[in-house]
């Protein structure tokens, strides 16, 4: 009851900060008065923080009274460079700028969040660290790859490590959780095909690239169907092909552009060696050359079991039993994938679908919306989490 209380009491200005970060957004690795923002925030609440990490980032500390773990609480901060389609009267005022990824509620939680833990500070036990990272709209390079190499860890490594994003498929009130994997490995890929042009009606003096590249697409194919186990995820989309001149006129060369979506690493890394098996085998049976050039983007954000159980207790603690309903992975990218890879903890969805609108607009979309009602149920669901985290952390101590 105490902890809603205190909630409670930040929760205008959480509003308020997010309709503020809403009204000025920054694009990745420009997060420079957002970062300001939340230094203003911190120091106003007299929660003492770090600043340099991938330029923008900012480490917040909380300190408890008592002796005990570490969890990590991480929100990112960047906007998209989208043009705002809303009405509403914070809407975007920056041209071609736009939280359209619910960014700025993150950001004001985790503010909020800080806050309340601030003041209970002599019952924590342990340590809480608010990791505000920024460019997570970057991917592949991504921010938070950057701050861990800048030390944002360095003085206190996390035990646990939490990220909460907006999802307008689930209404406030519910929480998407999942045990193992969230989201996607999310790679690109430009193929390029090289063989000799001629006549049309010379085939016998060209390299045809369009037939060259006709049987690399095939073959490809046939990496998802025949060498991936049914019970694994992949895709794997050719999204562009250019190639050719004219009707009468064997192409020298095509282009193609694709991507490969995964969960499991080990099904990425079979996906990269076989397109590059493939690639060598066409290139062989016609005497062509083939460049693939392949650009890995953010690895699958995968959950420690122990941690996605913890969030989902701490779920039903705090929004009831029926808070968290059965939900599917996403196969989009999400940055908070790399903290997984070096920390056990997880990654949730917290739902903000807004209720007086017919169609939900996803998240990327010019007419994105969520619902604010959402945020404070977002504030407390984290602080119970840091709360039950640390707690659980002390009784493992303990058992040692
Ligand atoms: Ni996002």
């Amino acid at each position: 009851m105490k902890l809603k209380k205190l909630v409670q009491q930040v929760m205008e200005e959480v509003i308020t900060l997010r309709r503020h970060l809403h009204q000025n957004p920054e694009v990745s690795g420009e997060e420079i008065e957002t970062s300001r923002r939340i230094q203003q925030q911190l120091e106003a609440a007299e929660i003492p923080f770090k600043t340099g990490f991938a330029k923008t980032g900012v480490l917040g500390i909380i300190q408890g009274g008592k002796p005990g773990g570490t969890v990590a609480l991480r929100a990112d901060i960047d906007a998209l460079p989208i043009q705002e389609e809303n009405d509403h009267g914070f809407k975007s005022i920056v041209p071609g700028k736009m939280h359209a990824c619910g960014h700025d509620a993150h950001t004001s939680m985790l503010v909020g969040v800080g806050k309340v833990l601030q003041q209970m500070k002599s019952e924590i036990e342990g340590t809480v660290l608010l990791v505000f990272q920024p460019a997570e709209e970057d991917a592949p390079v991504g921010g938070s790859q950057q701050m861990m190499d800048d030390g944002v860890f360095e003085e206190f490594k996390p035990d646990a490590i939490f990220g909460q994003h907006v999802w307008p498929d689930l209404p406030a009130g519910q929480v998407g959780v999942l045990p193992n994997e969230v989201m996607g490995a999310s790679d690109r890929f430009a193929i390029r095909v090289k063989g000799s042009g001629g006549h049309a009606s010379m085939p016998h003096q060209a390299n045809d690239a369009i037939i060259v590249a006709n049987h690399l697409i095939s073959q490809l194919q046939t990496i998802v169907s025949r060498n991936t186990d049914p019970l694994d995820s992949a895709v794997l989309t050719i999204g562009k092909i250019e190639g050719g001149y004219r009707y009468n006129v064997i192409a020298d060369q095509v282009l193609m552009e694709g991507t490969v979506r995964t969960f499991k690493s080990a099904v990425k890394e079979m996906v990269k060696e076989r397109i590059a098996h493939i690639i060598s085998g066409v290139e062989k049976s016609f005497g062509a050359s083939i460049e693939l050039e392949y650009l890995d983007g953010y690895p699958a954000t995968v959950n420690t079991p122990e941690w996605a159980a913890q969030v989902k207790s701490s779920a039903q603690k705090v929004l009831g039993r029926e808070a968290t309903p059965a939900v599917s992975p996403s196969l989009g990218g999400e940055d908070f994938s790399r903290f997984l890879l070096q920390y056990p903890g997880a990654f949730y969805w917290l739902g903000t679908s807004v209720e007086s609108t017919e169609k939900q607009y996803p998240l990327h979309d010019p007419r994105f919306k969520l619902n604010e009602e959402a945020l404070s149920k977002g504030v407390e669901l984290m602080t119970q989490l840091a709360l039950d985290t640390l707690d659980k952390l002390s009784q493992k101590e303990e058992a040692c």
